[in-house]
């Protein structure tokens, strides 16, 4: 769908955005940690923080690389401890997300991150999943897990957490890759997804956020990955652009992270809108939002003040959002609906 749309109302820009149904697709939950829960959180469990207040933590949120994002992401986590603690930042996250218009989150978790502080699955799983069965009660939001194999770790370590998440398996809906990218290509994880796949799992990777688009092609041909998170350097091979284009294969984009870890220098000079206009299956998401300066209808509304997207354009990163979500066909069809319901009211 090209051209704009005319809308009935004056809706504004910002409750167009957040009234559009979507999904999000790339979100790491332990990424949602808000200075003040993190706070809370040191406070609860007795963890010294290198940080006098959140002034400082957030004077501190000030990156030049992926690497130098991770080093703060990772310390913060620490203070994830109690199955009360996963099951506070996942209700917090969720009432943001519905509060900007997600049907459905499909969210990334990192269980290296907490099995190596000595929390087990059984913490993590039963904090989040019962946060997501209450959110669903309270506001009909959808959700999904998606484990993380961190690939700063060897493959060998991201078969034994796939065999340790054995007792959780129905409660995931798909596994990733994340961390440190550079000089980590995703074939080193090929045994792990191979064992997710069969178990029925759905593959997704990170893929050409820092690192060269030989790890998109990897992604998708090592890992069977339907889905490539960022994707962002796929341009500089334009075989691979045609790929992309041909297969529909969604690129879940990030704009507030790409400029905050210094992807592009700023996101005047994004390629979301060249992408969109290559025919690539664009999605817009948060990323890590406490760590990046916004949520979700926050990197749609800045994509489209940078890039001068039109309602079309932001309508369609939503569509593309719903169509490229793991949930079943009946209820993204019914959410499909809702966003024809929203874009052209009866
Ligand atoms: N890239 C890689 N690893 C991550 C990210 C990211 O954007 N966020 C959290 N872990
Ligand atoms: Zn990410």
């Amino acid at each position: 769908m090209t051209g704009d749309i005319e809308l009935t109302g004056d809706t504004d820009l910002a409750a167009f955005v957040r009234g559009l149904p979507k999904a999000e697709l790339h979100l790491h939950i332990e990424g949602t940690l808000e200075p003040e829960m993190l706070f809370e959180l040191a406070g609860r469990n007795g963890v010294e923080l290198p940080f006098t207040d959140e002034a400082a933590v957030r004077a501190a949120y000030s990156f030049t690389d992926l690497q130098s994002f991770l080093d703060i992401y990772y310390q913060g986590a620490a203070v994830l401890q109690t199955g009360q603690d996963f099951y506070d930042l996942m209700a917090a996250y969720l009432r943001r997300a519905h509060a900007d218009g997600v049907r459905r989150a499909e969210m990334f978790f990192d269980p290296q991150t907490h099995t190596e502080r000595g929390v087990g699955f059984d913490v993590f799983m039963e904090g989040f999943t019962s946060a997501m069965a209450d959110a669903e009660t309270a506001t009909q939001i959808s959700s999904g897990l998606i484990m993380c194999f961190l690939r700063h770790l060897p493959g060998e370590a991201a078969c034994d957490t796939f065999r340790a998440a054995e007792a959780w398996l129905d409660r995931i809906i798909g596994v990733g890759l994340d961390s440190s990218e550079a000089d980590h290509p995703p074939e080193e994880f090929a045994e792990a997804y191979a064992m997710a796949r069969a178990a029925g799992l759905r593959p997704v990777a990170h893929a050409g956020e820092e690192g060269p688009p030989s790890y998109i092609t990897g992604a998708l041909d090592a890992l069977g990955a339907e889905r490539i998170d960022h994707g962002v350097r796929c341009e500089e091979d334009s075989a691979l652009v045609r790929r992309l284009a041909e297969a529909q294969t969604p690129l879940t984009v990030c704009p507030l992270s790409n400029l905050a870890l210094c992807v592009v220098d700023d996101l005047a000079g994004h390629n979301l809108k060249r992408l969109l206009d290559a025919g690539l299956k664009v999605t817009v998401n948060s990323d890590d939002p406490a760590y990046f300066g916004g949520y979700v209808a926050d990197n749609y509304l800045a994509a489209a003040s940078a890039l001068g997207l039109t309602r079309a354009e932001l309508a369609q990163c939503a569509r593309n959002s719903l169509e490229a979500s793991f949930a079943p066909a009946d209820q993204k069809q019914a959410w499909l609906a809702d966003l024809d319901a929203f874009l052209a009211p009866a």
